[in-house]
């Protein structure tokens, strides 16, 4: 029998992360913004699951990830290995999405899993 390692996962909502604004970086930054940031400092590893809206991510997925990856040089995605799921009932599965959110991950220097594809 083969055995396979488990893990433990935290989903991270991003529902309560407001529209990412580098002007509020130098005040007291939102809230959301602190929380999310925090949520993601403390996974070892980030497992995207999105679908796909008129070909890239939705636009909640990306303005977390402006989010996390702000401000310069305080990227909370730094080297956390990555792997993506996309998702659609269309019948290219999210293709355009899984490979426009990769061109991100490769910005945000994050370690993507390449195969299997899903
Ligand atoms: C605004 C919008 C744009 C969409 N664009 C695409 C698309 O480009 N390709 C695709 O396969 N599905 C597309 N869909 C279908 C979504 O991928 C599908 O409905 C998905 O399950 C929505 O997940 P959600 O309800 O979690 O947002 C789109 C849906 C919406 C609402």
């Amino acid at each position: 029998m083969k055995l396979y390692p488990s893990f433990i996962y935290q989903l991270i909502s991003l529902y309560d992360i407001p529209i990412y604004n580098e002007d509020l970086e130098t005040g007291a930054p939102p809230t959301g913004w602190k929380n999310f940031r925090e949520s993601v400092r403390q996974q070892d590893t980030i497992l995207f699951i999105t679908p796909e809206y008129n070909r890239p991510v939705p636009a909640v997925l990306k303005n977390a990830i402006d989010v996390g990856s702000a401000p310069h040089g305080r990227n909370v995605f730094h080297r956390k290995p990555a792997a993506v799921i996309s998702l659609s009932p269309g019948k290219m599965g999210a293709f355009g999405a899984n490979h426009h959110l990769r061109q991100s991950l490769v910005f945000l220097n994050m370690p993507v899993m390449q195969q299997p594809e899903a």
